[in-house]
């Protein structure tokens, strides 16, 4: 194994190892952070700058005069041009972060960007006497600028009398858009709370978010229960279609998922659940369909059509999710059957819809969804590419998590980086991509996907490689690592059935992209930029990917990871109602394109399911 580094990204204290020589920007996604690279990790920008507080602090005249020389004696540093050699703290400032900055900058330039559902009216009133005998809801309402067009539900009438009294008539009301949700005792101005979910497939991701600011105050996730039923949307939907109680169970686990959460971002805060007051949700349009408890099963059978396609705003308790009583959920638009409103929140986070150039937004996830166009025009699909890259249905795959190879190279001799720097249990997505690229590289795997043995192998491959293709029951597979080496004491290698699998994934990707550019009549190099969204997205190494053809042959440059970007667009609805307005808007523009049954998909597929030449 090469030497690896411990870094410490600040201020979250995320800690990854990684192999000697990894660029910051890299070691930052492992660390699921997104930094912004506008130019695409060319050092040209200068956008992506990091502070290096300890470890070694390489010296770059380029970097000095890109950063500014009083930055850089502060151990500001390029994270794209940086390479670790030690083990480091790293200070990430907010600035450098994607969404952060586009938050941030929305703010600063609209002045209604970051404007939530939600807000607070601090009122001090004076109680009633004889000469004033307005009744309480009309006091309330009177202290409240334009306060006579809200709407005052029965709950609050029950609670408001006792409200201002005991506080002396000092409350603070909580208005969702024109409906005044609560009262509550004193000045509670300065504790405005939402969340914002992206619930994939596998894996569901909740924050906390101030939303006076916009800021994400807490993260945590959790495994989709959902798996247990099966790992696509198809099983989920089977599952729903097959038992009486199938759609039931389903909701209520994806429910309690949310409401664990929930319970996790307010834990470390102190607070209780019900000072959340509103829910944003993007998920595929099955998730949708099952967090709400709208039956998903017309989406498996062709036409393959939904129930619904607009944004839903629903009471959240009336859904089980455990916020402040009166909290609404809004679950983001949909697209079609296939392309749900995880891909209109990648599409609002991006600002793919507001640009003039032609970007391609591929989200990896368990389906690979993906989104063609700019401001005029937009095409999507969904490939069904299969949880591969999620390391399901590969013998040793396994998620990004402790113990999972995540980065491989080949030399003479096999090197690779396990999360958490432990003994390795499995593979995870980033590192199936790196061993299939070098397999390639070394002749190892020729282009139809099959693993070599014997006298096939190349002449000249280091023995140390040779030794490495072994043979199991399946056939031909590749050792990686030796049992002494494995935390489990069991051999973990790659098999040739894993190999096809694989390709049958990053053939329907490629295969998808190349059915929405003959859709849109365009070739390749009319891509402005491709953007890679989704948390395994986020550390594909872009020539890896491009050399087994999982990624367009177009520079790497115009490739740019943009991180969870589902979740970040669940979040600017959650902040900015313009924002929300705007992710319904996409769900109209976007034009949807079935690939079943198309004879072109078909044949783009059968091509991309062979590897390119390797021409490096
Ligand atoms: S300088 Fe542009 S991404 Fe680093």
């Amino acid at each position: 194994m090469k030497k690896s580094h411990r870094v410490v990204f600040q201020p979250e204290g995320r800690t990854v190892f990684v192999m000697d020589g990894t660029l910051v920007l890299e070691a930052a996604t492992e660390a699921g952070l997104t930094v912004d690279a506008p130019c695409g990790g060319r050092g040209v920008c200068g956008k992506c700058r990091v502070q290096i507080v300890q470890g070694d602090l390489p010296e770059s005249a380029e970097q000095k005069e890109r950063i500014g020389a009083e930055l850089y004696e502060q151990g500001y540093r390029l994270a794209c041009q940086t390479r670790i050699t030690s083990d480091m703290t790293i200070v990430v400032p907010r600035e450098s972060r994607l969404f952060e900055q586009k938050i941030l900058t929305e703010g600063a330039d609209r002045a209604t960007a970051v404007q939530p559902n939600v807000r607070k009216v601090h009122i001090e009133e004076a109680p009633p006497t004889l000469e004033d005998q307005a009744c309480d809801a009309d006091r309330l309402l009177r202290a409240i600028p334009n306060g006579e067009n809200l709407e005052a539900p029965i709950d609050l009438l029950r609670q408001v009398s006792d409200v201002l009294r005991e506080s002396s008539f000092s409350v603070t009301a909580v208005i969702n858009r024109d409906e005044i949700i609560a009262v509550e005792p004193g000045d509670t101005t300065s504790d405005l709370l939402g969340a914002a979910f992206d619930i994939g497939t596998t894996t569901v991701v909740g924050m906390l978010v101030d939303l006076r600011t916009g800021e994400r105050l807490a993260v945590a996730s959790r495994t989709n229960p959902q798996v247990q039923t099966g790992d696509d949307v198809i099983s989920r939907i089977e599952h729903t279609r097959v038992n009486a109680s199938g759609l039931r169970e389903l909701q209520s686990a994806i429910v309690g998922c949310v409401n664990d959460i929930l319970e996790e971002l307010v834990k470390e805060r102190g607070i209780s659940v019900e000072r959340i007051y509103e829910v944003t949700t993007a998920g595929n349009t099955t998730m949708t369909h099952l967090l709400l408890g709208v039956p998903p099963r017309y989406l498996a059978e062709a036409p393959y059509v939904g129930v619904f396609r607009k944004g839903c705003l629903v009471r959240a308790r009336d859904i089980g999710v455990r916020i402040h009583p009166q909290g609404k959920l809004y679950a983001l638009p949909n697209i079609a059957g296939f392309v749900g409103g995880d891909t209109v929140a990648v599409v609002l986070a991006t600002g793919m819809m507001q640009k003039d150039e032609v970007c391609l937004a591929i989200d990896v996830g368990t389906n690979g969804e993906m989104v063609l166009g700019s401001r005029e025009w937009m095409v999507s699909c969904s490939t069904a590419a299969g949880p591969a890259f999620e390391g399901a249905r590969i013998r040793f795959g396994m998620r990004a998590s402790q113990g999972a190879i995540e980065k491989i190279l080949i030399n003479d001799d096999v090197s690779y980086n396990v999360i958490g720097n432990v003994a390795p249990i499995g593979i995870c997505g980033t590192a199936l991509i790196d061993l299939l690229a070098e397999l390639r590289r070394v002749g190892v795997v020729d282009e139809t996907g099959r693993i070599l043995t014997g006298s096939d192998l190349p002449g000249g491959l280091p023995p140390r490689l040779a030794e490495r293709v072994q043979e199991d029951d399946d056939g031909p597979i590749f050792v990686l690592a030796e049992k002494e080496e494995a935390a489990n004491g069991r051999r973990i290698y790659i098999t040739q059935r894993d190999v096809r699998e694989l390709q049958l994934a990053k053939g329907a990707i490629l295969a998808g992209v190349m059915t929405l550019l003959k859709e849109a009549n365009m070739e390749l190099d009319d891509i402005h930029e491709i953007l890679l969204a989704g948390a395994f997205g986020n550390f594909i190494r872009r020539k890896m990917a491009k050399r087994i053809g999982f990624l367009p042959q177009i520079p790497s440059e115009r490739i740019r990871f943009v991180g969870n970007a589902a979740g970040a667009g669940a979040r600017l609805a959650l902040v900015s109602r313009a924002c929300r307005d705007e992710a319904e808007r996409i769900s109209r523009h976007v034009k949807y394109i079935e690939l079943a049954g198309r004879p072109d998909f078909q044949i783009f597929f059968g091509e991309a399911m062979m590897f390119p030449e390797v021409v490096e």
